[in-house]
């Protein structure tokens, strides 16, 4: 159906630039050519011949190269396509695009052309919420241009983490094939931005603003002796980009992790804890919420009696035994408290089996509103990059498709604005 189609690919200045050769490569399989022009900062990540080689023909990079507008002009270049999409936009080549710039090919090439234009924004966190950028994300937005992400997460900056990474290949292909079939919207993978209910890119206010957003996140270790601990596989990896995600989306966050090896979100006030009973403290510290999230993987039981001294291993004598006590449950204690319990409480679930039954269960034992279930019955959720999960209300089932956890984060905390909006 696409084989005629084709789109000009411009490949900006970011450390996300060498995702457009995989995008190139996908490109293709869908029947889709694209024919690349690579900014001079984006010749700093990917060569033109890694570019060419993939695309199938030359790659252009100079406005004032006498062989290129001999072959074809850079208004042609720009009009000899169905869609025309920048990625990784940079702030840079945002705020030209925002003002009219046209110093180089890339953005000649954007201010000529008569075709739609999709962008896949990348830049460092602070750059996206600058008001600059901000301000520049509304003028395109107006002038019709199309945003697909970017999504929320780690960035190759060491620590920095939140809105600002460029949306996966597949995600711009799949915004590029909705561009090239008339869409006026793609969908996005937005962080930042948030969503309006049908699923497009909304204006750019901050969907969380003013509110307080409360979420647990990682294991917790019980201690057996000063030593010793039990503790469980999972790695905060999850429960840090949701409060990441709630952060950018203007929300003022705490953040209660248990021992993880990850870095504490941007922009996130993290309480760090140890035991089941110092997270449920740091929860009860923190409230008032009007979000709760219980994301962490909170030891159902502790060793009864803590030892105070190194346990020793004597010639002889039988390996010690354990008795455990169940521990506090703190979702359970948070959404059965009477004055200032946040309107609304989110639980997590891992099951292997009868996934949404036992989500079902699990909502009414518990007393929360909404339970994430995800099927852990395949390979490596904890501490895997990828979540699939089911949205379980009293009344309703939401499945979606197997995300990176930053997106499961994303699209959570946009559906948790809508449902917050909705309950006043
Ligand atoms: O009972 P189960 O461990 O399956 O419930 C999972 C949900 O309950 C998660 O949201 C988890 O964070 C929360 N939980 C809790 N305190 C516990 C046990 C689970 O907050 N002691």
């Amino acid at each position: 159906m696409s084989a005629s189609r084709s789109i000009l690919l411009i490949i900006g200045g970011g450390i996300a630039a060498y995702k457009c050769l995989e995008l190139i490569r996908r490109l293709k399989d869908r029947g889709i050519a694209s024919r690349c022009i690579l900014t001079k900062a984006g010749e700093e990540f990917v060569t033109p011949l890694a570019v060419s080689s993939l695309a199938g023909e030359r790659c252009f990079t100079d406005l004032f190269s006498l062989t290129d507008e001999a072959d074809i002009g850079h208004i042609a270049l720009s009009r000899s396509t169905d869609l025309l999409v920048v990625a990784p936009a940079t702030a840079d080549l945002i705020a030209k695009m925002a003002t009219g710039l046209a110093n180089d090919l890339a953005s000649t090439a954007l201010l000529a052309t008569d075709k739609r234009i999709l962008i896949a924004p990348a830049m460092n966190p602070r750059m996206w919420e600058h008001p600059a950028t901000r301000r520049n994300m509304a003028q395109l937005e107006k002038d019709g241009v199309l945003v697909v992400g970017p999504n929320s997460g780690a960035m190759a900056e060491r620590g920095e983490n939140g809105p600002g990474r460029m949306a996966e290949p597949h995600e711009i292909l799949a915004a590029i094939e909705q561009a090239l079939a008339g869409e006026t919207r793609v969908s996005p993978t937005i962080g930042f931005l948030g969503r309006s209910p049908g699923g497009a890119v909304s204006s750019g206010q901050k969907p969380l603003a003013g509110k307080r957003v409360l979420i647990t996140s990682g294991p917790t270790h019980e201690p057996i002796d000063p030593v010793r601990y039990i503790a469980n596989r999972s790695s905060g990896k999850q429960g840090h980009a949701i409060a990441a995600a709630a952060a950018a989306a203007g929300a003022s966050v705490t953040l209660v992790s248990g021992p993880v090896t990850i870095a504490d979100p941007a922009g996130v006030e993290t309480v760090h804890v140890e035991s089941a009973r110092e997270m449920l403290a740091a929860v009860e510290a923190a409230l008032p919420a009007d979000i709760a999230i219980f994301a962490a993987a909170v030891a159902d039981w502790r060793v009864a009696e803590e030892a105070p001294g190194k346990l020793k291993k004597q010639p002889g004598a039988e390996a010690p035994a354990l008795a455990l006590v169940e521990n506090p449950d703190i979702l359970a204690t948070v959404a059965a408290r009477e004055i200032d319990r946040p309107p609304l409480v989110v639980g997590f679930a891992a099951e292997t089996d009868n996934v949404i039954d036992y989500a079902r269960a699990k909502l009414a034992k518990k007393g929360c509103d909404l339970i994430v279930a995800n099927d852990v019955g395949g390979t490596g959720v904890m501490g895997g990059d990828a979540n699939t999960v089911h949205l379980v209300t009293a009344d309703a089932v939401e499945t979606w498709p197997t995300l990176p956890k930053a997106e499961v984060a994303t699209r959570l905390i946009a559906h948790l604005a809508d449902m917050s909006k909705a309950g006043g």
